[in-house]
């Protein structure tokens, strides 16, 4: 598959630090330049702020962290990278001109996506040398969760560069969508202009203030954006005769004077201390990375729900999360059983803010997780990979007994082992210990029975052979074992 082997960022701003960062948590190296004498604490804290936000969405294994380089010019910047992001001011001289330098600099064959909000790609790669190679990749804030970027070409962009960027972003969870034709401002900031403009009259005229419609969109219209935009959403409103139905009763409407689309309201001091008055008083109580903090775990939370959605096959940025998962999978490397006579190590993770409760402590549920994941772990490590599931057979958990013994809290860093108790494959019998990566310290244990079965018959047999030959050599060298004290323990027993 088409990947990206090295990036180079040109602006690092808030969307040109963003996309270092994606690039890096997909293990992805990145030359950075910009010329801002505190670029490297600001890309810095950009980082931070991914690296937490990545913790809480994924528990596939994310390659090692690539490497980032501060470099002095776009020159230096550009050698040896294979796609190289513009993410300079949105001035079109500015951006034209570290287009043309970029060009000169770089491999020929290298891909060049701008960041331009707006800008048409035709004017930006004009005086390119190898201008085919150029296109808009038009982000959203914050890329590094984020996952859709408008791919536009310009008159000399060619239509297999475009295809070419779809397929290296999905390398990175992001999802590329190409449009036919480019036009100013693209599909994705013309919509919200549209409705930015409508929203300044409604305050101007005071309909309403910022919260109140910011409330309106978030408690209606703006849930069901983030899952079936708009044409989705609209086919539904139609009812059984759906959309020609919608049409035929809202497209009356369009000429009813529901809208002042076409007039641009004038943004005077008046009209910005009023809307920046009612800002600080809707959300002055949260600093600004209060709130990024906020919208990156909500962003997260949208997405678990979304691809455990539809049955859970998963559900647009959700299913999308569900392949880059996958695909992260697919790249690991493959785990080798640690024949020996101990407990295998089969999870590190940490205790990230969305897995803490009231009293600060990890949630009870999220013990259950480490040990559901590591009942995972080790089935990878037996050969039970998605194509032997997909093939029809699987293990099923059927029983499972907690101790909870000591508290996480935020931050932690935890392993899971597991002992492998005497069993025939056919059942697969663990016992678990959660420690805590600090003191070794076992936060929790779990004693847990899976059973090998055929998928599609609902029965009980034997794993195949491929499977059985990794878990026997795995059960033998842990037959020598003690059994651990509180194996077999019944709920309520005396410690
Ligand atoms: N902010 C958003 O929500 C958003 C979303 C999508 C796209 N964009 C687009 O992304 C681009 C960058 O926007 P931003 O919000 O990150 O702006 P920003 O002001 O936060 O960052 C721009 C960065 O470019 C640097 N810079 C200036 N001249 C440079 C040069 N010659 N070479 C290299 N770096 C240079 C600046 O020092 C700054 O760090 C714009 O084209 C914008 O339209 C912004």
């Amino acid at each position: 598959m088409s990947k990206i082997n090295k990036a180079a960022c040109i602006g690092g701003g808030v969307i040109g630090g963003a996309w270092a960062a994606r690039f890096l948590l997909s293990g992805i190296d990145v030359n950075m330049f910009d010329p801002h004498p505190e670029a490297e604490r600001i890309v810095g804290e950009v980082i931070a702020n991914a690296e937490r936000a990545y913790a809480m969405l994924t528990m596939a294994p994310l390659p090692p962290r690539g490497k980032l380089t501060f470099i002095k010019s776009i020159e230096e910047a550009v050698k040896g990278a294979d796609w190289i992001q513009e993410s300079v001011p949105e001035r079109i001289d500015l951006k034209r001109g570290v287009i043309t330098q970029i060009d000169a600099a770089s491999d020929p064959e290298a891909l060049i996506g701008s960041s331009t909000s707006g800008i048409l790609p035709t004017e930006l790669q004009r005086d390119m040398k190898h201008p085919e190679r150029m296109f808009v990749a038009h982000p959203y804030n914050p890329v590094y969760l984020l996952p859709l970027a408008e791919l536009v070409g310009g008159e000399k962009t060619s239509p297999a560069v475009l295809e070419d960027a779809k397929a290296k972003l999905a390398t990175i969870g992001m999802k590329g969508v190409i449009l036919k034709k480019e036009i100013e401002a693209f599909v994705g900031d013309r919509l919200l202009e549209a409705v930015w403009r409508e929203g300044l009259w409604l305050i101007k005229d005071d309909i309403c203030d910022t919260e109140t419609l910011d409330d309106v969109i978030r408690y209606s219209f703006g849930m069901r954006w983030a899952q079936m935009g708009m044409f989705e959403t609209y086919r539904i409103a139609g009812g059984e005769a759906g959309m020609r139905h919608f049409i035929a009763q809202f497209g009356p409407c369009l000429s009813w004077p529901w809208t002042k689309l076409t007039d641009v309201v004038d943004l005077d001091d008046a009209l910005t201390d009023k809307i920046a008055n009612q800002s600080d008083a809707q959300s002055g109580a949260y600093g600004i990375r209060e709130l990024e903090r906020i919208r990156d775990e909500n962003l997260v939370g949208i997405m678990h729900a979304l691809k455990g959605a539809n049955g859970g096959k998963g559900w647009g940025s959700g299913k999308l999360l569900a392949e880059f998962e996958a695909h992260l999978w697919e790249n690991a490397p493959k785990p080798e059983a640690a024949i020996g006579a101990e407990p295998i190590r089969l999870l590190d993770t940490k205790v990230n803010p969305s897995w803490v409760d009231y009293n600060g402590h990890m949630t009870e549920f999220r013990y259950n997780q480490c040990f559901a994941d590591s009942a995972d772990a080790l089935l990878r490590l037996i050969g039970v990979d998605m194509d032997y599931v997909a093939a029809g057979h699987s293990y099923y958990t059927v029983e499972a007994h907690n101790q909870w013994i000591d508290e996480a809290k935020l931050g932690d860093a935890l392993y899971v082992k597991a002992q492998i108790l005497p069993c025939d494959g056919k059942k697969l019998h663990t016992f678990m210990w959660l420690h805590r990566v600090a003191d070794d310290a076992v936060l929790a244990s779990c004693e847990h029975l899976m059973l090998h079965v055929a998928s599609k018959e609902g029965k009980v047999v034997p794993p195949l052979p491929a499977v059985k030959d990794r878990l026997q050599p795995l059960i033998d060298a842990h037959a020598g074992l003690p059994l651990p004290a509180n194996a077999g323990r019944v709920v309520g027993q005396k410690k």
